[in-house]
């Protein structure tokens, strides 16, 4: 099966990932000729949790190719606060937007919503799950900065359990030739297990290490995280862990001229401003490429008939997901989809295991 909607970066193949690449960057080259492209569509965006760049880029995306743009960032002034459900919610919109751009706390939601909404969904994030357009972003930088996505290490250092950026990005990059990756965290914030079997899958190079300041000196490319304080279980947990791995001048200086360094951003303490002018700081930039990245997603989504997107052959169990973040939780209404992997049932939503 095949739809228009972006829900796991997973489902797209390498060459719509490349078509994406390509569109954004004639996108940058000629953003004039792309101006009136969306006239008449309607953006919607759904942000039940905070966000800065998701949120603005994607609705600059829609008024750069002409649209125009409805949502909300608080859901607590919609009726979601008088106990609106999110097949609702996402059921009325979809009949006021040509296309979705939803985030939310809980995991899955992109999914569910996907189910009712009739128009493209794109997944802005759902819990610690998936961020796929946060990937597009980091993909477009690096074919831009480095001009390959392949050949290179990688390291990416600090909240790499919670972290969806940080997964999306080693998945993604894990099926082009030759990536090795540089894992640093402390063991308490380290990778799931199932990205050290995806690396392995591919026949990947990785290290695991506890030092910034060792593992920076033969990297390509170094990819900060912030320790994601609103998903741990207590204050102290977080204390514990903040500020462990900070880059600074001094780590700067062993690394070499030509790595460049990423984050999704936002940055918290993990990269000390006074790095922000030196060359190889492309942060901010890899958030500029991210809106021509969703202005492309955008037009592909609404005018490529043959940009669709696959789905997974699923199934309804009768299995109830256990995962306590899974939208299932929440919404009880939504049908017990799920799908096969090495003989168990996973959720459809959350990508747990069921049976
Ligand atoms: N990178 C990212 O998702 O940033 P926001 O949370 O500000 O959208």
């Amino acid at each position: 099966m095949t739809n228009k909607s972006l829900i796991d970066l997973e489902a797209m193949t390498p060459q719509q990932i490349d078509k994406v690449i390509k569109k954004a960057k004639k996108i940058m080259q000629s953003p004039a000729d792309f101006r009136h492209a969306c006239d008449g569509k309607i953006l919607a965006t759904l942000f039940y949790e905070p966000s800065t760049r998701t949120q603005m880029s994607f609705q600059t995306a829609m008024l750069k190719l002409g649209g125009r743009t409805i949502g909300f960032d608080n859901p607590m002034n919609t009726s979601v606060s008088k106990g609106e459900s999110l097949k609702d919610t996402t059921s009325i919109v979809g009949g006021y937007a040509d296309i979705i751009a939803i985030r939310h706390p809980i995991e899955g939601t992109a999914m569910a919503s996907s189910l009712y909404a009739n128009v493209p969904v794109i997944n802005c994030g759902d819990g610690g799950h998936l961020h796929p357009t946060q990937t597009l972003t980091d993909i477009i930088t690096l074919s831009c900065e480095k001009g390959r996505l392949d050949n290179l290490k990688i390291g990416v250092c600090g909240d790499l359990l919670n972290g969806r950026t940080v997964h999306s990005l080693i998945k993604t990059l894990a099926k082009y030739e030759n990536n090795s990756f540089v894992l640093i965290s402390t063991k308490e914030l380290s990778v799931p297990l199932y990205i050290i079997d995806i690396l392995e899958k591919n026949g990947c190079n990785y290290e695991i290490s506890n030092n910034l300041s060792d593992a920076i000196s033969d990297l390509d490319v170094i990819y900060m995280t912030r320790i994601q304080r609103e998903r741990f279980k207590s204050e102290e947990d977080y204390e514990a862990q903040k500020n462990v791995f900070v880059l600074d001048k001094d780590k700067l200086d062993k690394a070499k001229d030509d790595m460049i360094i990423l984050h999704p951003l936002p940055r918290v303490n993990e990269i000390t401003v006074d790095i922000d002018d030196d060359p190889r700081a492309l942060y901010f930039k890899q958030a500029q490429y991210g809106m021509y990245g969703r202005m492309a997603l955008i037009l592909l989504l609404l005018q490529d008939e043959d940009f669709t997107i696959s789905t997974r052959d699923t199934l309804t169990t009768e299995h109830k997901c256990k995962n306590p973040k899974c939208i299932t939780q929440q919404e009880e209404y939504l049908p017990h989809l799920a799908y096969e992997k090495k003989g168990m049932i996973m959720c459809d939503y959350c990508d747990k295991r069921v049976d």
